[in-house]
């Protein structure tokens, strides 16, 4: 059958809007988000309704068409963009993009999975609850995407990943079935909690198609505070500390090196009046939902003893929104500081808190031994364990070329690094098509014939996602 022919066949299933065969509009989707690969398809879908996803992927069955699931197109990994072989089609949440109920009794917001993160957080506001899932993608991801990927971002040490958030779900199985699973329920032992399968998932299981999300108290009072740290600051027990003391308030842990803040810096329009100590720096913020608590003198009391550890040399405690808003901006605008300055070749690591400095005394050494003249960007979510162990793309350097040299080599070093630390080579942004030997390569074999076998239950045909994650089941092999 032409391509033509198939294009028509979708066409019945869907409205007039609902499907994209223009070159020029295609190409707007078949580049993953850090422009390393562009794969190609003949058509996009856009269904507006479940019934369409199912109608869609029974049709793409038959004609055994693999469907790339796209949200905001967000992915770090490749997850959200077709092989190169033509014979996948994007199928795009774009339009499926509403808040279906929020219900502030039950803390609970069900949306679409095309609802735009920062509009499923603004909903929730407008009723004086907080989604607590923030990140710098936050203005065009979607929530089908941060279920795909189990985003992480600036909150996970108080609020968990996108996982614990997730109460219920609606997603359409590769045979159109619909798991149709919208509760709010918080105690729910009925047997196997199928919304996990989708979650980390990278739509390889399942098309979701609605999700419902736990909200919590909005926070009345924050405190936000910049720490310049000593050299050679230990990072898990001033967290240790910081937490113990600031109790279960701590939502923000966040761990920058001066380069990362310079770069930062040149990206935003406003020099910001914080920079790093000879240790780098962190960015901490308290927040509770209650007016009563003095959130900033916590944060002194706790501030002091750090300074009396002798592991901080300075610290600011933000004054106003605009001093807040300020410290904010540099950590958020780091990727962008990156991708302005050439791009970085990105090492999502996290390990156990307490090899982290280790991971980043042996990684350092490596790069070093590898390329003295290499320059770091490392920054992240220390609360979390989760580094972003950047190598910068020299400006006058082919980016891609440079990003295929290192990862060919140093990259593998840094990942054996952080495996024999008992870590992991993604943290937070998933595996997609780009990590996938990665897995191969780490993974438990155990684990990964257990994934694979539940790839080859839910997806049989293979046309889910096909190429991202994980291979299905083969009969026969050991793993
Ligand atoms: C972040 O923490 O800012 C992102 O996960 C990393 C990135 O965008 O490079
Ligand atoms: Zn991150």
């Amino acid at each position: 059958m032409s391509q033509s022919v198939h294009v028509h066949a979708f066409r019945d299933v869907l409205d007039g809007g609902g499907i994209v065969d223009d070159p020029e509009r295609i190409a707007t989707y078949t580049t993953d988000q850090r422009q390393l690969f562009t794969g190609s398809t003949f058509a996009v879908l856009k269904p507006a309704t479940t019934k369409q996803v199912a109608d869609i992927v029974q049709l793409a069955a038959r004609l055994g068409i693999g469907l790339v699931p796209q949200g905001g197109n967000t992915s770090y990994c490749g997850g959200a963009t077709p092989d190169a072989s033509g014979r996948q089609m994007i199928l795009s949440l774009e339009r499926m993009d509403r808040i279906r109920e929020i219900d502030p009794v039950s803390m609970s917001i069900s949306v679409d999975a095309g609802a735009i993160l920062k509009n499923v957080q603004d909903a929730a506001a407008s009723v004086g609850l907080l989604l607590p899932l923030s990140l710098g993608a936050e203005g065009s991801c979607r929530i089908g995407g941060n279920i795909g990927s189990n985003a992480g971002g600036l909150s996970v040490v108080r609020y968990g990943m996108t996982r614990d958030l997730l109460l219920g779900i609606e997603a359409v199985l590769s045979d159109g079935t619909v798991v149709s699973d919208m509760r709010k329920l918080r105690k729910n032992n009925t047997g196997y909690d199928i919304k996990q399968c989708f979650v980390g998932s990278e739509g390889t299981l399942g098309i979701v198609t609605g999700a419902v999300l736990r909200l919590a108290p909005m926070p009345a009072r924050r405190a936000t505070a910049w720490l310049k740290l000593a050299a050679g600051a230990p990072l898990a027990e001033l967290l240790g500390l910081v937490r113990r003391e600031s109790a279960e308030l701590l939502t923000t842990f966040e761990f920058m090196t001066a380069r990362s803040i310079a770069l930062a810096t040149d990206a935003t329009t406003n020099p910001p009046s914080v920079d790093a100590g000879p240790g780098g720096a962190v960015l901490v913020e308290l927040a509770s939902s209650s007016s009563h608590l003095d959130l900033d003198g916590l944060m002194e009391a706790v501030l002091g003893e750090a300074v009396e550890s002798g592991w901080i040399e300075d610290a600011f405690l933000a004054q106003s929104r605009a001093q807040r808003a300020a410290m904010w901006e540099v950590r958020e605008n780091i990727p962008e500081g990156e991708k302005r300055r050439n791009g970085s070749v990105k090492h999502d690591i996290s390990v156990p808190l307490s090899a982290i400095q280790r991971f980043l005394d042996l990684a350092g050494s490596q790069v070093q031994a590898y390329g003295p003249d290499l320059e770091l960007s490392v920054y992240g979510h220390v609360g979390d364990g989760n580094l972003h162990y950047n190598v910068l793309v020299p400006p006058d350097a082919d980016r891609i070329e440079f990003t295929r040299q290192i990862e060919s080599d140093l990259s593998l070093q840094l990942y054996d690094t952080a495996a024999t630390l008992g870590g992991t080579f993604s943290a937070e942004h998933g595996v997609g098509r780009f990590k996938k030997h990665l897995l191969e390569k780490y993974g438990d074999a155990g684990r990964i014939a257990a994934m694979r076998r539940i790839k080859t239950a839910f997806d049989p045909s293979e046309i889910l996602n096909p190429g991202a994650v994980v291979r299905p089941f083969e009969p026969g092999s050991v793993r």
